[in-house]
């Protein structure tokens, strides 16, 4: 088992991306704590990996609010007595345009993608380097990476954390911290299923798919993957990095393809 033995707090555990990874998390050994804003979809994921004979624990969490967020990871501490891994996944997207989009759309999307990211860290921090290292995965998008003409907010938000991952990849090296961030493209969660009730589930599906290379709409349990490979020790050289997990949606412009919404 890839993360024997290891202690993992994952916020936004509740459904999508994060409850798929809490899953094989738990499957490859590690000790899970699940924070996430909804109660009935965090003890879901936690009621799923306990059937399967897996160690779970689920800990209300608002990620915008810092004494949440606190607690999260202290009691993820108090109970298992060490950190390993920081999955910082929850998010939320808002798209339009600049002109549209009110202030405070703009202050809430950055506190749940953005703050979230800078609190989470704040309060592992200490845990993983009195541990004597540790991993933070951060889920920013290929948004993070491109710009995308309906999302200026999202993206801003995305880009934001790439940057704060690889500042702190460079200044917690030394401590034995690795800081790395994932890029999805188009992924089957409830924001998929968002995009499909207001385009069209067919429209949806061709326009998503059809912005990546591999023309697909990738399975959370292959994002999954990747969030347990660079939290496994296989990844011990990699820091710092923004890797995508897009289909090959951020290699470049596809011939024929008008870039859209
Ligand atoms: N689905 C995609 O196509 C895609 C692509 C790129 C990046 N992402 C990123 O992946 C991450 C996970 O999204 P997903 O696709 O699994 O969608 P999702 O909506 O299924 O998951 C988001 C989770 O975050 C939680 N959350 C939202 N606001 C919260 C808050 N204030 N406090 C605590 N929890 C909160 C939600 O309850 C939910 O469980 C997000 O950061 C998203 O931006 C998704």
């Amino acid at each position: 088992m890839r993360l024997a033995g290891k202690v993992a707090v994952i916020s936004g555990g509740g459904s999508g991306i994060g409850r798929a990874t809490a899953i094989l998390f738990a499957r490859e050994g590690a000790r899970v704590v699940i924070g996430n804003r909804n109660v009935t979809a965090g003890e879901a994921t936690v009621a799923c990996i306990c059937a399967e004979g897996g160690e779970a624990r689920y800990v209300r969490t608002d990620v915008t609010v810092a004494a949440d967020v606190q607690r999260l990871i202290e009691s993820a501490v108090q109970v298992h007595s060490k950190l390993d891994c920081l999955f910082n996944n929850a998010g939320i997207n808002m798209p339009g345009s600049v002109l549209d989009v009110p202030e405070t759309d703009w202050d809430y999307t950055m506190a749940v993608n953005l703050k979230s990211v800078f609190l989470g860290c704040k309060y592992a921090l200490p845990h993983l380097i009195r541990n004597g290292g540790g991993t933070i995965i951060n889920n920013s998008s290929n948004a993070g990476l491109i710009g995308r003409p309906n999302d200026p907010v999202y993206c801003a938000s995305k880009y934001g954390v790439v940057g704060l991952t690889k500042s702190m990849a460079l200044l917690h090296g030394p401590q034995n911290v690795r800081v790395n961030v994932i890029c999805p493209g188009p992924v089957e969660s409830n924001m998929t299923v968002e995009g499909r009730r207001a385009m069209g589930a067919a429209a949806y599906d061709r326009k998503v798919a059809g912005e990546t290379a591999l023309k697909r709409i990738a399975s959370a349990e292959e994002v999954a993957e990747l969030v347990v490979f660079l939290a496994s020790d296989a990844a011990r050289n990699i820091t710092g990095a923004a890797i995508p997990t897009d289909g090959g949606k951020t290699a470049g412009l596809l011939p024929g393809l008008v870039p859209v919404s």
